[in-house]
């Protein structure tokens, strides 16, 4: 109903005097103010100007607000002064300033502009942006977006503007008033750029350095939260970052909340509900300083506080009561800090290293060349004894801490690596390897490595229920850290090496998986196309749940497999395991699959010979890799078209592989029960017997070589007497010394068909029925590029006969579609 009233008067309106209304619509001029009843709408209709009531008050207040249902406030003109009647009025002043006026015609908040000119204007604009304009000239007097209250939307700068300019956000005081509450949300000028929440003037949060990328101190901000603002600085001093992200389906944009917590929210058009992506507060481990000096906090631990390795409470009483503010002090001095004359005998102090951790707050910028490594960081303040620790990450460069070790955290992902300055007494496991080893050298080499490798296991057992901080600096731990962290907590300990993305972020991608997004089906799952927050698009493969394998193992099978990297192969850029949730997340190719093109009565004159044999080529490369350069050997299984995407420039790009492994095919076996595949390019040792091998590839691929030459599927009919199959049909030819009839008359020219006949050739030694007969991917290559100059002569292929009827059915499934595969189950025999 409110909307129809909304709507009659608008399009009354619009159908009288249509450009008079446009102006009316967005703008406030001196003779056109806005009354409490009237609303002002940008000309997108995202945001608008409104008088409006926070909850459980009568006051009034003018804002913009988000036109959508999840009305959120972006902004508030008189958070101040509230105007206690409906008699108010925002309008233009004779001095050309913005005014909001009560009915007393007392000027209650103003745009306050010292040199206002007495021509102006006020416009909405569709940033969320209220600015004051100079009517002779149009240039902006002021804007908003200089004076923000709790919200920060898109293309807003929060930060050092300049010299005397500083942009932060401010929260309300409660949600039933807007008044400048305790909290503000900016930039610390003075520090390596980052974000704070203030409580008052003492920090409450921090984001951790921004990296250039992310900031460090967000650990949920790799991968797909990437991005989401940018820094801008310059020679003047400003320094300021912006979020620029735009989504056709939502709105992002941070608010500040009275109770000091930054929450992202993401606001949808299509139905206008909104939601909490991420919030500043997660734990009360994100509690600025939350366990004092040189202490650190770890949500997941009880209690969140343990001192760093080599401190202990300064005030043990307090400590175990629960109060961490005192922090935690040195065990023992460090050699720095003792006189000279002890120097001389005392050994030299080391550093602990700390891993996935939330840096420490008054972080330094080493002045080192920009090519510096950790180790230099090291050395450089190894040599320093202000030095008590450091830290590096690409993007910033080598940081150092000079006072004390405040704000650090745990994180069971990303953040960066922290070594800490300890006295030498304190490295006691470097000290206990030496003792070791030293033993050992006496006993002769076998006892050396029998005692390292009943060490390493004591280490890998005990290494379950040591602290995290207590961790030692040892490079054992660093080898066999991934396997205890994946004993401990799976989910999340593979963030590392492979990008996570929530189901969430996965969700608002796909417009929650919505139909007009789906790219096609295969017997894994569907396939759907996405759109990240950052503009970036995807593939997202949901898995359907047959695969009955672990998490844990899943998410090693997906972390081998996104390690296969080749041009010729589908990136696979990370995953999602969640509610039941397994998804895979692949770059997007725009160009969908080879069958879209090949088969397409038009697109396939796309397709010229030097395509084809580039086509070709990139197949066999990616296979190559697959079967002998990877650190896998993966035999794909499932070769066809529809599991070769094209990019934009029409390169091939093998996707699906090692789904076969995923889903509990052993790829160290050459007999399976479950077979893989699409009939038509199933070898026939494979889809009889089970037995895979490289060389059942190569017989999708010489398939696969015979359709790309051809243009026909291998799985119709192509002969109409004998009912042969592609295979059968190119047999027969070649008997018969016509080859030439067999290729695609769209690639008809005689300059390229000794070239054309040579890769039929090759096509027909791929698909003979012995697979012994069968050359191996690198010779086919080398075939193919004339390298073997000899090529045998093909001997009889596997299904020349008969092609039937219900068989020829089962493989139209495949369709045009992306990073589709067709799962067929057959039981071995
Ligand atoms: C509004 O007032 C009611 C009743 O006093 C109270 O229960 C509610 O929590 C208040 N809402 C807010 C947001 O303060
Ligand atoms: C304000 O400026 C506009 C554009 O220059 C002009 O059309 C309009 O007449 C001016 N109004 C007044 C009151 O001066
Ligand atoms: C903010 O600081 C005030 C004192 O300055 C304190 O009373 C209040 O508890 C603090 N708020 C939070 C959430 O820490
Ligand atoms: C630096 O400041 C001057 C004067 O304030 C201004 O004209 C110039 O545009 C500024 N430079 C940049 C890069 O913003
Ligand atoms: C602020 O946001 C946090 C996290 O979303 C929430 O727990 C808290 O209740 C909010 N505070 C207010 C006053 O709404
Ligand atoms: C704001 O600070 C005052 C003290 O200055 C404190 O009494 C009040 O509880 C604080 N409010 C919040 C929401 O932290
Ligand atoms: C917490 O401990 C510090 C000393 O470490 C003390 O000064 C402070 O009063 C304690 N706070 C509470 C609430 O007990
Ligand atoms: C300096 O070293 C001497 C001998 O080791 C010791 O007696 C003295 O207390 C030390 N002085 C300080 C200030 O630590
Ligand atoms: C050691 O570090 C401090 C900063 O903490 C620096 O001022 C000093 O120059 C450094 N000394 C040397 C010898 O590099």
């Amino acid at each position: 109903m409110r909307g129809l009233k909304n709507l009659l008067p608008l399009l009354f309106l619009f159908a009288c005097f249509c450009s008079e209304v446009f102006i009316a619509l967005d703008t406030i001029t001196i003779n056109e103010p806005m009354r409490d009843s009237a609303t002002i709408v940008s000309a997108s209709q995202n945001f608008k100007l409104a008088f409006f009531s926070p909850v459980n008050t009568s006051d009034r207040y003018v804002g913009i607000i988000l036109n959508i249902p999840a009305q959120s406030v972006v902004w508030v003109a008189n958070r101040d002064d509230p105007i206690t009647d409906s008699a108010g009025m925002l309008t233009i002043s004779e001095d050309g300033n913005a005014v909001i006026l009560n009915g007393q015609k007392n000027v209650l908040w103003s745009s306050n502009v010292a040199n206002s000119v007495a021509n102006s204007s006020a416009q909405l604009l569709d940033t969320g942006n209220l600015v004051l304009r100079d009517n002779s000239n149009g240039r902006i007097l002021w804007e908003s977006f200089q004076t923000p209250t709790d919200t920060l939307v898109r293309t807003m700068k929060i930060g050092v503007i300049s010299k005397n300019n500083m942009i932060r956000l401010t929260s309300w005081r409660s949600p039933s008033d807007p008044s400048v509450g305790n909290f503000s949300f900016g930039v610390d000028p003075l520090q390596i750029p980052e974000f704070f929440i203030w409580n008052h003037s003492k920090p409450y949060w921090r984001s951790g350095p921004w990296n250039g990328n992310v900031f460090i101190g967000i650990p949920e901000m790799s991968s797909a939260y990437q991005n989401r603002f940018d820094l801008v600085t310059d020679p003047n001093g400003s320094e300021y970052f912006t979020h620029s992200f735009i989504n056709d389906l939502a709105l992002l944009y941070y608010v500040l909340n009275s109770s000091g917590v930054l929450a992202e929210k993401v606001s949808y058009y299509r139905d206008g509900h909104s939601k909490v992506a991420w919030t500043s507060l997660k734990s009360e481990c994100d509690v600025y300083g939350k366990c004092g000096p040189f202490g650190s906090c770890n949500p997941q631990h009880s209690p969140i506080c343990i001192c760093l390795q080599g401190f202990e409470p300064k005030n043990k009483e307090e400590w175990d009561k629960g109060n961490w503010t005192g922090g935690c002090s040195r065990k023992a001095l460090l050699q720095c800090d003792r006189n000279i004359s002890a120097r001389q005998e005392g050994k030299p102090d080391g550093f602990l290293k700390l891993a996935n951790i939330k840096i420490p707050d008054f972080a330094h910028l080493m002045e080192l060349l920009r090519s510096a490594t950790e180790q230099d960081c090291g050395n450089q303040c190894l040599n320093n004894c202000s030095c008590i620790a450091y830290a590096y990450s690409t993007g910033i460069g080598c940081m150092y801490w000079s006072s004390s070790l405040i704000d650090i955290q745990q994180f069971s992902f990303n953040g960066a690596d922290l070594h800490i300055r300890v006295a030498h007494t304190e490295l006691g496991f470097r000290k206990n390897m030496k003792a070791v080893i030293a033993s050992t050298v006496v006993l002769g080499l076998l006892f050396l490595a029998m005692s390292a490798f009943c060490l390493r296991k004591w280490l890998t057992r005990h290494r379950g229920n040591k602290q995290n901080a207590e961790l030692p600096l040892f490079e054992e731990w660093e080898a066999s850290k991934k396997e205890s962290i994946l004993s401990d907590k799976p989910e999340q300990s593979k963030l590392e090496e492979l990008p996570l993305y929530s189901y969430e972020t996965l969700a608002i991608a796909t417009d929650t998986f919505h139909l007009k997004n789906k790219l096609g089906t295969g017997g894994f799952g569907p396939v759907f196309k996405g759109i990240l927050l950052s503009g970036q698009k995807i593939a997202v493969k949901r898995l359907s749940n047959s695969s009955n394998q672990g998490i844990k193992e899943f998410m090693n099978e997906v972390e081998l497999i996104s390690k296969l990297q080749h041009r010729n192969l589908v990136r696979l850029l990370g995953c999602c395991v969640e509610r039941e949730e397994k998804m895979l997340i692949y770059e997007y190719m725009p160009n969908k699959s080879l069958d879209a093109y090949l088969f397409d009565l038009q697109k396939r004159y796309l397709l010229y010979w030097n395509r084809r044999k580039l086509i070709i080529e990139g197949i066999g490369r990616g296979l190559l890799y697959l079967h002998r350069d990877s650190r896998l050997k993966i035999i794909h299984r499932d070769l066809k078209p529809s599991n070769i995407l094209l990019d934009e420039e029409l390169n091939p790009k093998i996707s699906d592989f090692g789904l076969a492994r995923l889903f509990g095919g052993n790829q160290d076996q050459a007999n399976t029960n479950r077979v893989v595949g699409t009939y038509g390019y199933m070898a026939p040792e494979y889809a009889m017997k089970g037995k895979f091998s490289e060389k059942s590839d190569v017989y999708s691929f010489g398939v696969l070589l015979l359709e790309i030459v051809s243009g026909k599927k291998n799985t119709s009919s192509h002969d109409d007497e004998n009912d042969l199959s592609l295979i059968g049909y190119a047999w027969k030819l070649w008997n018969e010394n016509e080859a030439a009839k067999l290729v695609d008359p769209a690639l008809s020219d005689p300059r390229v068909e000794m070239e054309i006949l040579r890769y039929v050739h090759v096509g027909l030694l791929c698909v003979q029925e012995s697979a012994n007969d069968r050359p191996n991917v690198s010779n086919v290559l080398s075939m193919l590029n004339s390298e073997i100059a000899e090529l045998p002569p093909p001997k009889l292929p596997a299904y020349t006969a008969r092609l039937g009827s219900s068989e020829g059915e089962g493989s139209q499934q495949s369709g045009h579609s992306v990073n589709d595969v067709s799962l067929t189950i057959i039981q071995g025999r």
